[in-house]
């Protein structure tokens, strides 16, 4: 009816003001646009936008992981991991505008233990993997829901993973074994098994960002 209301108002006026009209009528059009984007697609949005940035950074970590070993073997690529696994995800925050982070209850490194509204989502995918139950990817509203706080489990999927992170007895190089003791003296984050959960994607999505999307 609003809307109605306005196209008279627009086609009986004339002169200077058609045009504030139009501006004015704009501008409804761009207010309703905004109260049709509905939370439920914004969270969808969300997910849609947490799966690809995810999957974008495991390839980019696992495509240049491989290239590592291939170049300097597995106890070479240690220094990879070490020095590249965070620039790497740094460089793909600063791509989306983004916060994007692997964290662990168990870390090499201690700047990937879970923060506070990280904490129960890992102990969920820890519960879930030791239950078999399967695990989706979740999305919890942080900041009064201004931010989307987007997880997915990483979980120990093949023989790669398991040539640092498996069994130092059986898994890994001795030569790499002792490499990471040395490295993370505090948890050289091995003794994984397949299918074990090894930490989780933590993805913090401003709802901004994510509005521009729709
Ligand atoms: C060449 C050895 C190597 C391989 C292969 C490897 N990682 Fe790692 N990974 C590391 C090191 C070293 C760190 C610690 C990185 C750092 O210092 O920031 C790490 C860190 C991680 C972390 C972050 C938590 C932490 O411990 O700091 C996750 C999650 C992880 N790796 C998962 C995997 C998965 C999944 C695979 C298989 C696809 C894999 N890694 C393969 C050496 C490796």
């Amino acid at each position: 009816m609003k809307n109605f209301l306005f196209l008279l108002i627009l086609l009986f006026s004339c002169g200077p003001q058609e045009r504030i009209s139009k501006e004015a009528f704009d501008d409804v059009q761009r207010n309703n646009d905004v109260r049709r984007i509905t939370e439920v697609e914004i969270l969808r949005e969300a997910m849609v936008w947490g799966d690809s940035i995810t999957q974008e950074a495991q390839a980019q970590l696992i495509s240049q992981l491989q290239q590592a070993i291939a170049a300097n073997g597995h106890s070479g690529a240690i220094d990879f991991c070490q020095v590249n696994a965070l620039p790497i995800l740094k460089s793909l925050e600063t791509k989306h505008a983004v916060t994007l982070r692997r964290v662990s209850s168990r870390p090499g490194n201690p700047l990937d233990a879970p923060d506070a509204a990280e904490t129960p989502l890992l102990d969920a995918y820890a519960y879930n993997v030791e239950n078999n139950i399967s695990s989706d990817p979740s999305i919890q509203k942080l900041e009064q829901g201004e931010v989307f706080l987007y997880t997915k489990p990483i979980v120990i999927s093949n023989a790669l993973c398991l040539s640092c992170h498996g069994d130092p007895k059986k898994d890994i190089a001795p030569e790499t074994a002792a490499k990471l003791k040395q490295r993370y003296p505090q948890d050289p984050a091995t003794g994984y098994a397949l299918e074990d959960l090894r930490g989780m994607w933590s993805l913090r999505l401003p709802k901004k960002e994510v509005v521009k999307r729709l």
